[in-house]
């Protein structure tokens, strides 16, 4: 399959990183397409865990050329960062990462605007990762937005910095005068930084210094910014396989998740081509990846969630922590529900399960097949917020194994509970398993076929 896509299914943190990483093998090229720094993918190689952010997974292996498209917003600094902790590592990252030349790029503002939103959202926030993500996403929607090739010009970089330092100033004094923060953030000494009620700094930074470090930094990027679109178009009809990697997942897309508890971008399937310049036409192969259970972090509904204790000990086990934030994550039940809608707005074709190994020592597992809303079934995932916050889910129950399925490596290994799990999940959400995960190392894998 030469161009195959990779999306999360739930919530994100489905273990998409590990599954990029085994796919990857057969790829010359892998692309990331939307979201940015807010990922986080962790991969396990050789004993030693990896957390990539905003470089495709795909560095990891040698000789792959990584790139980063036009649906990405990048942070210049996170990535600097990310290539440095790399080269650490002894990863070559020169000559195989590229950046697409119309990737939108994320500014000091836009962190300080995404603080401030959520801080006047009170009760109601998001709970977002802090990288500056929507409201670089609302500068790209609203036409005003610093791409990478405009960092080597720095009459257009001195006007669109000009702007957006101007609307981060305008909303920090508004929301000042209206009580929504505390006064002092307002009255700015320039060079000198400002702390809000709670200690944070809201200093709308001089744009001439942000425009002096962001031509140095696109200095830097200039080798590597490409036109992403010719160079994967080129490969693709050379016949060499690219492999799109999803960040996120479905419910946290901009149009098809628990909006507005979402992230800003298309993380479904759609946004592969949107993303990076690839023609639906091109696209050979979807698939997705579900973790065993459920988990979300961040705020917004979560039909599933287990009760605080319960949830705990499932966080545990799975060490279901932030990869970028390190924040708890939320944990409940497999929801077949937001699956069979991620597999439709998808279109996925095979699905991994990963985190089986998570589950080794569950007496009784509950699996969501749908819910009930003001007295009626709902089979399908409703569009109101309203509605996902307050439906009740119907649980199916089916028996634990109650031992370890780490060493599993084909299906012939597993528990027979653990077998029936899996193939439920696979019914009930339409779509062919295509491999279990049953631990974090490239090798703790079985594939079917
Ligand atoms: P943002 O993407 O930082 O704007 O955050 C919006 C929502 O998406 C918040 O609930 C975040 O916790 C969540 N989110 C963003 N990126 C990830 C991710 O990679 N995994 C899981 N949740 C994420």
């Amino acid at each position: 399959m030469p161009a195959r896509v990779l999306v999360g299914t739930q919530w994100g943190d489905e273990g998409k990183g590990k599954i990029i990483d085994i796919l990857s093998e057969e790829a010359s090229a892998i692309v990331r397409y939307q979201g940015g720094a807010n990922a986080g993918h962790t991969v396990v190689v050789g004993g030693k865990t990896l957390i990539l952010h905003l470089i495709p997974c795909g560095i990891l292996r040698p000789g792959k050329l990584c790139y980063i498209g036009n649906g990405v917003v990048v942070d210049p600094e996170a990535l600097f960062h990310e290539i440095a902790a790399l080269e650490k590592e002894n990863v070559q990252v020169e000559g195989r990462l590229f950046v697409s030349l119309s990737a939108h790029v994320i500014l000091p503002y836009h962190r300080l605007v995404e603080r401030v939103m959520e801080r006047l959202l009170g009760n109601r926030r998001i709970g977002t990762a802090g990288r500056g993500i929507g409201p670089a996403y609302r500068d790209k929607a609203g036409r005003m937005g610093v791409r990478v090739c405009d960092l080597f010009d720095r009459r257009v970089l001195r006007e669109k910095v000009a702007v957006l330092a101007e609307q981060a100033r305008m909303l920090i004094e508004r929301l000042s005068e209206e009580g929504g923060l505390a006064s002092e953030s307002s009255s700015r000494v320039p060079g000198a930084p400002e702390s809000g009620p709670e200690g944070e700094d809201l200093r709308v930074d001089e744009p001439s210094d942000i425009v002096e470090s962001y031509a140095a930094l696109g200095e830097r990027i200039r080798p590597m910014a490409v036109d992403v679109s010719l160079e994967l178009n080129r490969a693709l009809g050379e016949g060499k396989h690219v492999l799109f990697e999803g960040a996120q997942g479905t419910l946290l897309d901009v149009d098809f998740g628990t909006y507005p508890y979402v992230s800003s971008s298309n993380a479904t399937a759609g946004g592969a081509c949107t993303g990076t310049g690839v023609g639906p036409t091109m696209m050979d192969e979807v698939l997705g990846v579900a973790k065993a259970y459920t988990t979300r972090v961040g705020n917004g509904p979560f039909p599933t969630e287990l009760p605080p204790e319960a949830s705990a000990a499932l966080r545990e086990a799975g060490a279901e922590y932030g990869a970028t934030t390190g924040r708890p994550r939320r944990c409940g039940w497999f929801d077949a529900v937001i699956v069979r809608h991620s597999v439709r707005i998808n279109g996925v074709s095979g699905l991994f399960i990963t985190k089986l190994d998570v589950l080794n020592n569950v007496e009784e597992l509950n699996i969501c097949t749908g819910y009930s809303y003001e007295g009626e079934h709902l089979s399908d995932f409703p569009a109101s917020l309203e509605a996902m916050f307050r439906v009740e889910p119907s649980y199916e129950i089916l028996p634990g194994w109650q031992c370890s399925v780490n060493e599993a490596r084909k299906k012939e290994d597993l528990p027979r509970e653990a077998l029936k799990y899996v193939h439920r999940i696979g019914e009930l959400v339409g779509a062919r398993i295509k491999g279990i995960s049953v631990g974090s190392a490239r090798e703790e894998m079985i594939l079917l076929d």
